[in-house]
């Protein structure tokens, strides 16, 4: 079976888990836009990785662009978020908000724990941060401005066992 990964992140996050993945499958990992047509209809199953940015996926223009290819393969999507992979509701209710009906019946999806690191931000980023930050506290939640990081390899693992038995992938 032929795979291959596209992501989109900003300050590499996302990418980490996307190089781990492409060495573990022996796939290629590109970033979304560079990927060339072929390369898109020759796969069997592709595994698509997007973080987040105040409620946005930073993939969800690229899924729109080539949802016409994507339909007709096995999907699977991880999200890169600082919401903890327990909160599953909330983020849910990023992938209904960001991906149409017609990807979400054939896609998979993971959750996965990001890191931030506040002193590499883009000076926009760290004013949305600061304000998104603010916004959350007066609804009784949380996002934090302090740095953390929680991308680890282990949390690849659930993704990994549902890839191999679905497509028979050797790690
Ligand atoms: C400006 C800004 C906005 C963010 N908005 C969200 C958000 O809405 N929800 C969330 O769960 N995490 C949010 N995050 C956390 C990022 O998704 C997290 O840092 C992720 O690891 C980024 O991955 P990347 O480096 O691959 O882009 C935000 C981070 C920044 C800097």
């Amino acid at each position: 079976m032929k795979g291959i990964i596209i992501y989109k992140g900003k300050y590499g996050a996302t990418r980490q888990y996307a190089l781990w993945l492409g060495e573990m499958l022996h796939i290629p990992f590109i970033t979304a836009g560079d990927e060339t047509k072929p390369q898109l209809e020759d796969a069997d199953y592709i595994i698509m990785g997007t973080s987040i940015y105040i409620g946005k996926l930073q993939l969800r223009k690229w899924l729109k662009t080539h949802q016409e290819v994507l339909v007709n393969k096995r999907l699977f999507l991880f999200l890169v978020a600082g919401t903890p992979p327990s909160e599953q509701e909330k983020l849910q209710g990023y992938i209904e908000a960001n991906i149409g009906i017609e990807i979400r019946n054939c896609c998979s999806f993971f959750f996965l724990p990001g890191k931030l690191e506040f002193s590499k931000l883009s000076l926009i980023d760290k004013l949305l941060l600061k304000i998104g930050s603010r916004l959350s506290k007066s609804k009784g939640e949380v996002i934090s401005v302090t740095d953390y990081n929680n991308v680890t390899k282990e949390a690849l693992l659930p993704m990994l066992e549902a890839i191999s038995k679905k497509e028979g992938a050797v790690i």
